[in-house]
């Protein structure tokens, strides 16, 4: 268990919720529940529901933070389907919902998962291995080179989409392409020079563009966000914490849109970043930006 883990932009997340100590919160991505533990520490009668996608995230949040409180409840979901769990368990009041987005470290730390390059692992990148079919390996293997191509440069702004494209569909005709490792050397075989060592690797954008392929990222998080304003109460707020330019401007346009359709209020005008302190504590949260949406009808 990966005890060292640590919240990004915790403090603020916080301040931005306001915190009602009887009040409902919804974490949508509880991760190893970090988020979780700080909103339960402010509630008296209060109860956080913390959904994930991903059935060992909810265990080993469900195990550490089972002692320290009672007043979560878990829920393994996907947030696309906020409405679903809300209607279920007639959660009638919501007061606030947090949406901390990506993988956790504890996902990218098992080679199982196939998350990282760092690690040889098989190429899944699932959040949720249960109901999802589609992994990295499938895409990698079967879909065809322009579609890697326009994956690549979309989801991750890579630079050389088209000789990674190439060399995949190239090396997968000899022998199927199956573990993380065997991926980023071949991406690594064909950038040029300058970018093979660099501060980052050069898979580091492929990899990030292949798990919003499979896990289909962008539109969950556009559905996510419509539907978490609706459940909302009246003045109630949305928090988003995303880490790649793509998340960043669905929330930054779906917000504007919600707010000139008269749903809210856009309590960031810019977007709340780490300071320099956490970015050097921790490394993770340097791509940060926190979005703040509150709702009125
Ligand atoms: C960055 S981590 C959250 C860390 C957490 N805030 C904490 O403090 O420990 C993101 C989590 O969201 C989950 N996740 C990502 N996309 C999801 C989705 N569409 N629905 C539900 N959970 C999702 C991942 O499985 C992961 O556990």
């Amino acid at each position: 268990m990966d005890w060292n883990h640590v919240s990004v932009l915790k403090d603020e997340a916080l301040e931005y919720l306001a915190i009602n100590p009887n009040g409902r919160y919804i974490d949508a991505t509880l991760g190893l529940g970090g988020h979780t533990a700080a909103i339960a520490e402010q509630l008296e009668s209060g109860e956080v529901i913390g959904i994930d996608a991903d059935r060992d995230a909810l265990s080993q949040a469900q195990a550490r933070l089972e002692s320290q409180t009672d007043r979560v409840r878990f829920v393994h979901a996907n947030f696309a389907q906020l409405r679903e769990v809300v209607e279920e368990r007639n959660l009638e009041s919501v007061a606030g919902i947090l949406a901390d987005l990506g993988v956790s470290s504890m996902e990218l730390d098992n080679p199982e998962r196939g998350f990282s390059f760092q690690q040889e692992g098989e190429l899944d990148m699932r959040f949720d291995r249960e109901t999802q079919t589609l992994t990295a390996r499938d895409i990698v293997n079967t879909y065809r080179e322009q579609d890697l191509v326009d994956i690549f440069r979309e989801y991750g702004d890579e630079k050389f989409p088209g000789r990674i494209a190439r060399i995949i569909c190239e090396q997968r005709k000899k022998q199927e392409i199956q573990t993380t490792t065997q991926l980023a050397e071949l991406i690594r075989s064909v950038v040029p020079g300058r970018f093979k060592d660099g501060r980052i690797h050069p898979a580091t954008r492929v990899f990030q563009a292949l798990r919003i392929e499979v896990n289909d990222e962008l539109n969950v998080l556009r559905q996510f966000l419509r539907d978490a304003v609706e459940v909302l109460d009246e003045d109630g707020r949305l928090v988003v914490i995303s880490f790649h330019s793509g998340e960043d401007r669905i929330v930054k346009n779906i917000f504007r849109e919600l707010a000139s359709a008269g749903h809210g209020d856009i309590l960031t005008k810019k977007p709340i970043i780490p300071t320099e302190q956490e970015i050097a504590e921790n490394p993770r949260s340097r791509s940060a930006k926190m979005r703040v949406f509150c709702k009125h009808q």
